[in-house]
């Protein structure tokens, strides 16, 4: 089984390259589907959700060639099989975002319905009403989500809950339907605005996006396009939170500082001083031990969901009491056993993780349970007393592109072990 092992101790030095968004690539990469002739995306970072979702679609019977390192190009004209199948469903919730594209764009589709995650339930009854307030017809039927519509017709379409993949699926399906959509509550994360610039880029038209009213004039078809990916906020912050709890000096680059409002505020309380560029933050700790900082997440532009299992490792280790209230997911603390395996003090009561910084955490055995927690055990591994050995890691390569190698870059003592044992 393969591991993540860390000498923790050295504070991170130097630049970092931000990658291209996992959760703007994911839609973007779907959306292509919609067009009648080949698109070509760059800033594609290297993850096992890319790699997943190019199955997908070419098992769909879309062409996928890559040309450098980071561009796909994806051609829909060969699309003749309209499914999403449960082996590829399970690995990656996020195929649920084929269903709009495929109903609008050919009629039907048949999707495996997502099972829940170790983060939550994590429903899609949302998708699906907001597919059927576009007309299609939506049955499920032996753990598959049964879509058809000969045309969708444009519709007034209220998210009861602020859904970012459920914005992003009834967004793709309005772009081919007849007449006007209106999306309310919809979602205002970065990566749904990437999404719309994309679908735009293909001829789409889309006003609104990155509010909580998106409106859509369906047209009667789109053609392909060249985009490039916005880059990952949430990549980013995991960084510079690193950079917060080693008291190093990290400048992160090829980003997007005005996506990250939210996180830079709670590492500038945390103690750190930043500075900011058109593509680079920076942040120096000046050898300083952070600060515990209160943090409650909420849909963008709030404080961001992907970032609080890194933010309760960093109070782990910071100087006070910090409290961490979740109001996205319903159990996504995972993270918190394996930490106070390593010695952190934290107590949990319902949606909150009551944090008592400790002034040293030791190396031990943990393991990885979704992809963000993995990302906090990495970290507090850096700043731990010892050898911490992260266990799944495959975990870590769904959402993080060389992981190892930038933070060796940075310093860091982190290597990724074959173990036979485990
Ligand atoms: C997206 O997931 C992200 N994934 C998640 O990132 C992120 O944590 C989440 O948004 C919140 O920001 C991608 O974009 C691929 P939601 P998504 O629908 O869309 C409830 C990561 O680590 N809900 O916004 O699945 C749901 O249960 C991943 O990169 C319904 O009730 O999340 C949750 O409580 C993890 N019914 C809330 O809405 C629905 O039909 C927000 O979930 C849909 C959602």
């Amino acid at each position: 089984m393969t591991k993540i092992e860390i000498t923790g101790g050295v504070p991170l030095q130097g630049e970092v390259w931000i990658s291209g968004a996992k959760n703007a690539v994911l839609p973007i990469l779907v959306g292509s589907l919609l067009g009648d002739a080949p698109s070509r995306i760059s800033n594609v970072p290297h993850l096992q959700d890319v790699t997943t979702t190019m199955e997908l679609l070419g098992r769909m019977g879309a062409e996928l060639s890559m040309h450098d390192s980071m561009q796909i190009e994806i051609d829909p004209r060969g699309m003749n099989h309209y499914e999403a199948p449960y082996d590829l469903v399970k690995t990656m919730r996020a195929s649920i975002l084929v269903l709009g594209p495929l109903v609008a764009r050919y009629g039907r589709a048949r999707v495996s319905l997502p099972g829940g995650c170790a983060i939550g339930s994590r429903p899609v009854d949302l998708h699906l009403h907001g597919l059927q307030a576009l007309g299609a017809k939506v049955e499920v039927r032996n753990g598959n989500i049964e879509a058809r519509a000969d045309r969708l017709k444009g519709a007034r379409v209220i998210m009861e809950t602020v859904t970012v993949t459920g914005t992003e699926n009834i967004l793709m399906a309005a772009t081919l339907a007849q007449g006007t959509t209106i999306i309310e509550n919809a979602a205002q994360e970065p990566e749904v605005v990437d999404l719309a610039n994309f679908l735009i880029s293909m001829g789409a038209r889309i006003e609104g996006a990155g509010s909580n009213t998106i409106t859509v004039e369906g047209v009667d078809n789109m053609h392909g396009t060249d985009y490039s990916v916005l880059p990952d906020r949430i990549e980013t912050g995991t960084y510079l939170v690193g950079c917060a709890m080693t008291g190093g000096n990290v400048r992160c680059t090829h980003t997007s500082p005005g996506h990250l409002d939210a996180v830079l505020d709670k590492l500038s309380e945390a103690g750190a001083e930043i500075s900011i560029g058109e593509d680079w933050i920076e942040m120096d700790m000046r050898g300083r031990r952070p600060r515990s900082v209160d943090i409650t997440t909420a849909p963008y532009p709030a404080f961001p969901t992907d970032m609080q299992a890194q933010f309760t490792a960093l109070n782990s280790i910071a100087d006070g009491t910090g409290v961490i209230t979740e109001t996205v997911f319903e159990n996504r603390f995972m993270h918190v056993q394996e930490l106070q395996r390593l010695g952190a003090d934290i107590r949990l009561k319902g949606n909150t993780a009551i944090v008592q910084g400790v002034s040293r955490l030791t190396g031990a055995p943990i393991m990885a349970t979704d992809l963000r927690a993995s990302a906090s055990l990495v970290l507090a591994g850096l700043v731990a007393d010892g050898v911490t050995t992260v266990d799944r890691v495959y975990h870590i390569d769904r959402g993080y592109e060389n992981i190892e190698e930038k933070l060796s870059a940075l310093g860091a003592r982190i290597r990724r072990t074959d173990s036979a044992a485990g």
